[in-house]
């Protein structure tokens, strides 16, 4: 399966960057699957202005009801009808700033399912929890408890203590974490769980994106800060 570079803009970007951002990744000759997760209020345009390109446009969060009196928040189907076909959910910022738990975000993914989106479930240790000891274990009870059964969609390992500080794992930690992972997979899906795509996120960046997209059980990239510019997330698409 060919790996999958995926940019979170987080709360950044506006309209009048869409155009030139599309055209730019339009024009790429691509070997990897690129998805550009933009705010809400972009997520139409963009996919508009990459209709027919093969690259994909995805939310940054969804609810898990279908609809309701839920204040600011957005439902699966909304992010489907509006153009996405991923959606990010349990990221640590929303883990974080909206005390999001492991079954908040399952219920995200259930309804992501549901609506048609493929959902993308973060995990990943704080810095405390990686100096005791802790990284596997927390990462393991996160994926125990944030994947539904029957889960089918691709999962994030981002360390919170690598997101946009220009720090990241050993290459060894990334390729044992990643293991981990996949083990933990398997043993709660079976045979899907061989095959589910495993994302590294955390500072990646054109220089080191070479380095992290070939350690075994990596299939692709979740990037925030570097996707903001379309040659950089090129630039990393091109490490693959
Ligand atoms: O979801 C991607 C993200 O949290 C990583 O951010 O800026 O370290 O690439 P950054």
């Amino acid at each position: 399966m060919r790996q999958l570079i995926a940019g979170n803009w987080k709360m950044n970007g506006r309209l009048a960057d869409v155009a030139g951002y599309a055209q730019a990744v339009r024009a790429a000759t691509l070997h990897t699957r690129l998805l550009i997760c933009p705010p809400f209020t972009l997520i139409d345009r963009f996919a508009t202005a990459l209709a027919g390109s093969g690259i994909t446009v995805g939310g940054q969060d969804c609810h898990a009801n279908p609809h309701g009196a839920h204040t600011g928040d957005i439902s699966a189907s909304a992010l489907a009808e509006a153009g996405a076909s991923y959606v990010i959910v349990g990221h640590s910022e929303r883990r974080l700033d909206h005390g999001e738990t492991n079954a908040i975000v399952a219920g995200k993914a259930v309804a992501a399912t549901a609506a048609g989106l493929t959902p993308i479930v973060c995990v990943g240790e704080t810095e405390e929890q990686r100096d005791a000891g802790e990284a596997e274990n927390v990462v393991r009870q996160q994926l125990a408890h944030s994947l539904p059964a029957g889960f089918a969609g691709v999962v994030a390992y981002e360390p919170v203590w690598a997101i946009g500080t220009g720090r990241t794992p050993t290459e060894d930690d990334v390729a044992a974490m990643h293991a981990a992972i996949r083990a933990a997979l398997v043993e709660k899906l079976g045979e899907t769980g061989k095959g589910l795509l495993i994302l590294y996120g955390g500072s990646v960046k054109p220089s080191n994106a070479a380095s992290l997209l070939a350690l075994p059980e990596v299939g692709g990239a979740l990037v925030g800060g570097a996707s903001l510019k379309a040659e950089d997330l090129l630039a990393i698409a091109g490490a693959a």
